[in-house]
């Protein structure tokens, strides 16, 4: 995150030191340029004269410009040579995938398999902590792009690219999908959310835990109606008997995540509703489709879905 700021603003420095020197330069010729009107006549001597002075201060201005642009590329690439020299011990990995359009973000980490845990679209790290991100992509091409933390990396289907990442200070930081990958492309966002490291743990420990046992009867309800619509048949709810779909945002802990449809919604009660009542209205294209339940039956589910913190 330093780094970058550091580079931007070597950048800001020397495009703006080249912009003003360049408005300067344009009023000075203006200034020095000879008056005329509608009817002087054109002056067509200047065509042929030598002008050894203005010569001489293109070429040096050229030669300026032409060391000045070999500084900000070696400054952007010692930069990239920082970020990638940066320690991997005590490395977080995250596998994310790329999908149209939400992101399917797995951590690895752990000896024992129960420690791997899935979520989407929202991605925790710990502060201070390097990040190895290991990139893919189920259907199309996309791209991971969270400004503030890193360059953009491609996520090519069936090809791993790596990138490592590392947040300096809390926060949420947004990202969003940086390679067009179909209709819905504008709405594929990404919340990376530096935590303290504590609070990091806290979270991972919570997100490890397989989804609880509705408390009370409506919630009851609700798994049911999931379990026998279509929801289902995409979405894994870990701890639940329907654990195995992946085609679709892993909803274990959907409750803890701050928006719904890959930072489309806020995550309210209210906007789950609507968007299990129809998907396209918010996401035209998105491939979870409407789904047909009784106002009671709708409830049932949105109850259900909001137990899993
Ligand atoms: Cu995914 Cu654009």
């Amino acid at each position: 995150g330093e780094r970058f700021l550091d580079l931007w603003r070597v950048f800001l420095a020397a495009c703006s030191f080249v912009f003003v020197a360049i408005l300067a330069a344009v009023f000075l010729a203006l200034r020095r340029g000879p008056r005329a009107d509608d009817t002087t006549p054109p002056d067509l001597t200047t065509v042929n004269r030598p002008e050894p002075a203005a010569r001489r201060n293109v070429t040096r201005a050229a030669v300026v410009s032409g060391l000045a642009l070999v500084a900000l590329i070696a400054a952007s690439a010692f930069t990239d040579r920082a970020l990638a020299r940066l320690s991997l011990a005590q490395a977080v990995h995250v596998e994310v995938t790329g999908n149209q359009w939400w992101w399917s973000l797995r951590y690895t980490d752990g000896a024992d398999v129960h420690d791997i845990f899935t979520t989407a679209n929202e991605m925790h790290i710990p502060v201070g902590r390097p990040v190895l991100l290991k990139l893919d992509a189920a259907d199309v091409i996309h791209s991971f792009w969270v400004p503030s933390l890193a360059g953009k990396k491609d996520l090519v289907p069936g090809r791993t690219a790596l990138l490592e990442i590392r947040a300096d200070k809390p926060g949420i930081y947004r990202g969003q999908c940086a390679e067009y990958c179909g209709l819905e492309h504008a709405l594929m966002g990404l919340l990376v959310i530096a935590d303290p490291p504590d609070q990091y743990e806290q979270w991972a420990a919570a997100q490890r835990q397989p989804a609880p046992d509705p408390a009370d009867a409506k919630a009851q309800r609700g798994k049911q109606v999931f379990q026998s619509s279509s929801c289902a048949m995409c979405h894994a709810i870990e701890g639940a008997d329907f654990a195995g779909a992946q085609h679709a945002p892993d909803l274990t802990h959907v409750a803890s995540r701050e928006t719904l449809a890959a930072g489309t919604l806020k995550n309210t009660p209210g906007n789950l509703s609507a968007w299990i009542r129809s998907p396209q209205t918010f996401k035209p294209g998105t491939a979870m489709p409407a789904t047909p339940l009784s106002q009671d039956d709708l409830d049932a589910i949105v109850a259900y879905l909001g137990e899993l913190k």
